[in-house]
């Protein structure tokens, strides 16, 4: 199965992505991870972004495009793959149009998970993320069981740098501009289905999951 996952930055994307690759047992594709780990190793790629990134802009399209054409080519996404924060510009979905076509694939499903500004503020601002593995917490509406920790695997929790007010107020500015016109490119094709972020966790995750085993 061949899914895209779309919503605001803090709509809940990161979270729900990691509940489905583990049901549906495909590669999780989030353009976000991918440039953050290019910054902590240092590369290139990650010099280029770093600078977009800590202002709350986007990184220009064709840098996006291209780390996400490698990343599709790759032989575990014959399997179907979760693109987690990609396309978010029409030219960006155009071109991810264009790459499917000459792969060989066509997207299933695209699921815009949708949440209030004010809500999704304080969710940014009380996010916590692990170190060891990634996983997504929440200072209130997602605790960790012990402080500071994950409960996976114990790994320390810390902010993401541009999970700051200011960087935060640019990025839900930026990504709402770019929004609606990619929500009206998917809806004209029938591929689109907006699902209520805004309820718990289980909640919105059995709203997709219905979904994904209506269309499998
Ligand atoms: P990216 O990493 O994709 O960040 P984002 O879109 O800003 O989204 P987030 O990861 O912040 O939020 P999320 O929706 O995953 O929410 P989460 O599950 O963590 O991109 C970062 C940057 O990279 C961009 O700003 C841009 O510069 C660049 N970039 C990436 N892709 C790009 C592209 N395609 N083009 C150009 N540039 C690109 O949840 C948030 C919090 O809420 C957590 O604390 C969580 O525990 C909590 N929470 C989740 N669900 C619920 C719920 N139902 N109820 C209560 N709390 C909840
Ligand atoms: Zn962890």
């Amino acid at each position: 199965m061949n899914i895209v996952l779309m919503g605001l930055p803090g709509a809940g994307k990161g979270t729900q992505a990691e509940k489905i690759v583990n049901k549906y047992e495909i590669p999780h594709i989030s353009t976000g991870d991918m440039f953050r780990a290019a910054i902590s190793q240092g590369t290139e790629l990650g010099l280029k972004a770093k600078s977009y990134m800590d202002q709350g802009a986007l990184v220009p399209d064709e840098v996006t495009i291209g780390i996400v054409r490698e990343r599709l080519a790759q032989k575990d996404c014959d399997k179907g793959f979760l693109l987690d924060g990609f396309p978010r510009t029409v030219p960006q979905a155009e071109a991810l149009e264009n790459l499917l076509e000459e792969l060989g694939k066509k997207i299933d499903h695209v699921i815009n998970i949708q949440v209030e500004k004010d809500e999704l503020v304080k969710r940014l601002s009380g996010r916590r993320i692990c170190k060891t593995c990634g996983a997504s917490y929440h200072v209130i509406f997602n605790p960790p069981k012990e402080e500071g920790k994950c409960d996976k695997d114990g790994g320390e929790l810390y902010t993401r740098a541009d999970d700051n007010p200011e960087t935060v107020a640019n990025r839900l500015e930026v990504n709402m501009k770019q929004a609606q016109p990619l929500l009206d490119f998917y809806e004209k094709k029938g591929l689109l289905t907006n699902i209520n972020g805004q309820q718990d966790i289980e909640k919105v995750f059995a709203d997709i999951d219905a979904l994904l085993l209506q269309g499998s």
